[in-house]
Formats: C-alpha cells, structure tokens, sequence
C-alpha cells in the first residue's frame, strides 16, 4: 500500500494534555463505547478533521452505522437514508463529505448538485444496490408493462433513473400506496417487497436482491435471545427476512428503531440490525441495556477518521453522476420527497 494511502493519513496534531483537556466532554459521552486505549489515536483526527472543515467549509453527514468516533465526533448530520438525503438538498456549504456507503453520496450529489459531495471510501458498495442493474429493470418493465416500478434508495443513480420513484424503509409503504394502483414493483430487496407487501392491500411484485447483513438473521437466533434475557424487547429492520420481523416488537427504518428506544427506554433490547448502530444509541441511553449480535456492515465500516481526514484534504472520492442519468434520476427521489410527511 503506498505511504500516502489513505489508510495512512494521520493527524498533524499530537495527543497533548491540551488536546485530551479540549475533547475531555466527548470522551466522557464515549468512553463506555470506546476503549481509552484508542482514544490517543482518535482524538488528533477527530480534532484535525473538524479545523479541517470550517477551513474546507464542509459539512460531514453521517449515517447511523458509523462508527461512534464517526457518528458522535465529526458528522454535523446523521440519520437514516431519507433524513440524510433530506438534509443534504439544504446543505450550504461548499463541500459534503458522505459518511455511509456510495448510493448515499450519489444521493446526496443528485439532491444538491451544485456542491462538491466526497465518499472517503470508492469502495463502500452495497450488496442491494450492486444486485441490481439498469437492463434488470428495463426487462421488469417489459415483463410487467404499465405497473409502477419503485426502487428502494439503495440502488445506483442508474437503476434509479429507470425507475418511476423511490422510497426508502421509512416510506416504502407510502410510497407504494402513493401510485393508487393493484400493483407495484419494488426493486431490488426482497425482503423488503415482501414486508412491505404484508402491510398494505397493494400486490408488491419483489425482486431477488438482499442485504448481506440483515439476510444473515433468522427468527430462531431471536427466539433464543428472548428465551435468554427475560423481558427483553427486540426491533428490526425491515431488510430482514419476514419470520424476523414476526419476532419483533417493532420493525422500522434505522431512525425509527433509535425513536423506538429514546421513546420506549426499555430495560433490556436488541437492535436487529447493523452493529455500531447500538453503540451510538447506547451512548445517549444510559439507562437501557443493548443485547448486541454483532453483524457488521463491511461497506459501511469502510470510512474510518483517517479516510475522512484524507478526503477533506486533497478532495477524495469526488461524486460524478452522468447528466443523462442524473436527471431522471433525480425525478425519482424527488418524487418521493415531495409525498406528504
Ligand atoms: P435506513 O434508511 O433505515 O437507514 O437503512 C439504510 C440501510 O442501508 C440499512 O441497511
Ligand atoms: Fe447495504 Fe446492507 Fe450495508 Fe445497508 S447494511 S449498506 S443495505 S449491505
């Protein structure tokens, strides 16, 4: 790996007294979720990456699998898909730096085209969004010819511009029901069609995509985890399989399931979802207890502080979307957004 690797990037700060004194109050918020022994190493980046963007005038948005030092010690914003790419359509700043995977910094770049939108990782895919390609849904439309094709936002600009509208785990339901017609397409989790599915008099015509993190849980693991640990409440995502979502308290979109726990404060509970997700919830409910199967997003945990760091300074991974694609592309999620709140 070359010196200059992102991966290299480190701070031109050190660990001082002064630096320790100066981020003293986050590290107490964080302590319970990261080890002291880290904290030398994090505290120069977190501090540098922040100088960094006032000079660089930036806005960091985050999303709610990253990492703590992320989530809770650079992001200016953080949410779920459809808060993030809410957020960035108001975004003055010069430059958005996209902390979550690439779909997410397409999404932010089609919602405020003018700005300068950076992913600090190329790399950070999504298994949903590379199980499906444009030809995929020109052949639904033909298969299927008339019937609304919805793509769930974790698809390319590509795949969205060949479809009618988007929607996320937030809104699917909505946004199916939002046609007024027998049947609609939603593309490409399946597991997310056939949730959605469950929940409205709309047939929803799915496809084979999934999510490699959340199609890993199964209603046994949770049965055990509720045999385990009396009075324990669990809330999932919607990209899980419908036999999880049936164990569960609750399912909804990664911000639903954190207002679930702020709202619910219950005593013992299990997210079932992607991993950090429950750190940062955890930091910010001290009085609720996480049940933790760790199932990681390997995209997600691709943006490290020392990539960000890197991509502030010399401009990495600039966001370019093909006008072509980007126009339709954009109608999509605009179509969602302008749909009532
Ligand atoms: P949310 O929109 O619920 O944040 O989900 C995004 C995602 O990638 C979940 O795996
Ligand atoms: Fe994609 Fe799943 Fe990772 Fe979300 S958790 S970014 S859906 S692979």
């Amino acid at each position: 790996m070359p010196l200059d690797h992102p991966a290299f990037a480190s701070s031109q700060t050190l660990y001082s007294p002064a630096l320790a004194k100066e981020l003293a109050p986050l590290y107490e918020k964080l302590k319970s979720v990261i080890p002291a022994m880290e904290w030398p190493i994090f505290a120069p980046l977190i501090h540098e990456i922040n100088a960094l963007k006032k000079e660089r005038n930036a806005v960091i948005l985050a999303h709610n699998y990253q990492t703590p030092e992320i989530f809770h010690g650079v992001a200016d914003i953080v949410g779920d898909s459809l808060q993030l790419a809410r957020e960035a359509m108001g975004v003055e700043a010069d430059v958005i730096v996209q902390c979550g995977v690439h779909f997410m910094a397409e999404t932010a770049k089609l919602m405020n085209p003018q700005k300068t939108v950076l992913l600090p990782d190329q790399g950070a895919g999504c298994s949903l969004a590379e199980s499906i390609t444009p030809e995929d849904v020109r052949t639904l439309r033909q298969l299927h010819p008339g019937v609304p094709i919805v793509t769930y936002i974790n698809t390319s600009a590509a795949v969205k511009a060949e479809c009618d509208m988007c929607c996320t785990s937030s809104n699917a339901v909505q946004v199916v029901e939002s046609f007024g017609v027998d049947r609609v397409i939603l593309v490409p989790d399946e597991y997310l069609a056939q949730n959605v599915n469950a929940q409205t008099a709309v047939e929803v015509i799915a496809f084979n995509g999934r999510c490699e993190v959340h199609e890993r849980f199964s209603a046994e693991e949770l049965r055990e985890y509720r045999a385990g640990f009396t009075g324990l409440k669990i809330i999932a995502h919607p990209e899980c399989p419908p036999e999880v979502l049936d164990e569960a308290d609750f399912a909804g979109s990664t911000a639903s399931m954190i207002k679930w726990v702020q709202d619910h404060q219950p005593e013992k509970v299990l997210m079932v979802t992607e991993c950090s997700m429950s750190d940062n919830v955890a930091v910010e409910n001290p009085e609720v207890n996480f049940v933790r199967p760790c199932n990681l997003c390997p995209h997600m945990k691709k943006i490290t502080l020392q990539n960000i760091l890197y991509a502030l300074r010399y401009n990495r991974h600039e966001i370019i979307i093909d006008p072509q694609v980007a126009a339709p592309a954009r109608r999509a999620v605009e179509r969602m957004i302008a749909l009532p709140v």
